[in-house]
Formats: structure tokens, C-alpha cells, sequence
């Protein structure tokens, strides 16, 4: 069975209280059972984790080669500056679909700067949570392509 991780970066544990007028008020457990959800109804496996800590975004990375086909990631504010993530991602050779609840262009400039896109398959921003279904769908359309 095809199998995604769904990996989250610093303060998205905070989702739901966390500025709701751009993030929403769904929770990060909310995320996570709505990517298990869409798993469970399509017939692929999903994992979540969330990290505060940009070694331990880059110990998941690592950790998901050989087990899962490919990784949603929202980084975080370490999208912006973090190019270890971004070596991280070219060193297990997985697909990964960048995402972002909020539209990071509509923001502040130093948000406009990812240092996930250029190694990313693409990138899903502006959505909201139901961005993230978006994004599982568009990593299973990439793998059913890379096939
Ligand atoms: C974010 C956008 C980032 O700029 C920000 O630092 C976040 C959340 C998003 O999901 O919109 O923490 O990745």
C-alpha cells in the first residue's frame, strides 16, 4: 500500500489558536485525522508528525526513505531559511509536496524565499487545512505518474 508522511514544522502544534484569522481554527489533531481520513477512504497509508525542531524535521526526512513513497511537508517557518531541510529532501530522494495553509506570495517579502520549492515536485499554498487533502492528492497523482 502506498504510504505518505505528513510532516509538520514549528508552531503548528499551536493550529487552532494560533492566529486564526490566517491559519484557521482547525487544530493540528484536526489535520491529522483528516489526512488519516482521506488515507483510509482512498487506500493509502498516512503518517503524521510534527517537529518544533529543525533537526528533528530533518531526522523524520531521513527517517520516512524506505519506509513511505513520499512526503507532504509543511515546514514552517523553516521553509524560509532552513537548507538543511532542503538537503535533507535531495539526499532521501523522495517526493515532496510543499504546503502551506496560507498564501505565503500574499504575505510578508521574507516568506516569498522557499527553500523547499526548488527540490519540492510543487507547492500547495492558501487553502487552509483542506489544503493539506489537496496536497495528498497531488503527491498520489505524482507517484501514480512516476510509476
Ligand atoms: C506556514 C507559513 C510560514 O510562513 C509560517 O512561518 C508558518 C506556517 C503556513 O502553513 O502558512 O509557520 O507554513
Amino acid at each position: 500500500m502506498t504510504s505518505v508522511l505528513v510532516l509538520n514544522g514549528p508552531n503548528l502544534n499551536l493550529l487552532g489558536t494560533r492566529q486564526p484569522e490566517i491559519y484557521g481554527t482547525t487544530t493540528l489533531a484536526d489535520v491529522e485525522a483528516i489526512c488519516a481520513d482521506h488515507g483510509a477512504a482512498q487506500g493509502f497509508d498516512v503518517t503524521c508528525l510534527q517537529s518544533n525542531h529543525e533537526g528533528g524535521l530533518v531526522d523524520a526526512i531521513h527517517g520516512a526513505k524506505g519506509v513511505h513513497d513520499g512526503i507532504v511537508l509543511n515546514a514552517g517557518a523553516y521553509t524560509h531559511t532552513s537548507i538543511a531541510l532542503h538537503d535533507a529532501i535531495v539526499g532521501v530522494e523522495l517526493p515532496v509536496v510543499e504546503l502551506h495553509l496560507s498564501n505565503i506570495h500574499a504575505r510578508e517579502s521574507f516568506r516569498h524565499t522557499s527553500f523547499i520549492a526548488p527540490v519540492a515536485v510543487g507547492m500547495i499554498c492558501g487553502f487552509g487545512a483542506p489544503g493539506y487533502v489537496l496536497a495528498l492528492d497531488a503527491l498520489l497523482g505524482h507517484l501514480g505518474r512516476a510509476k
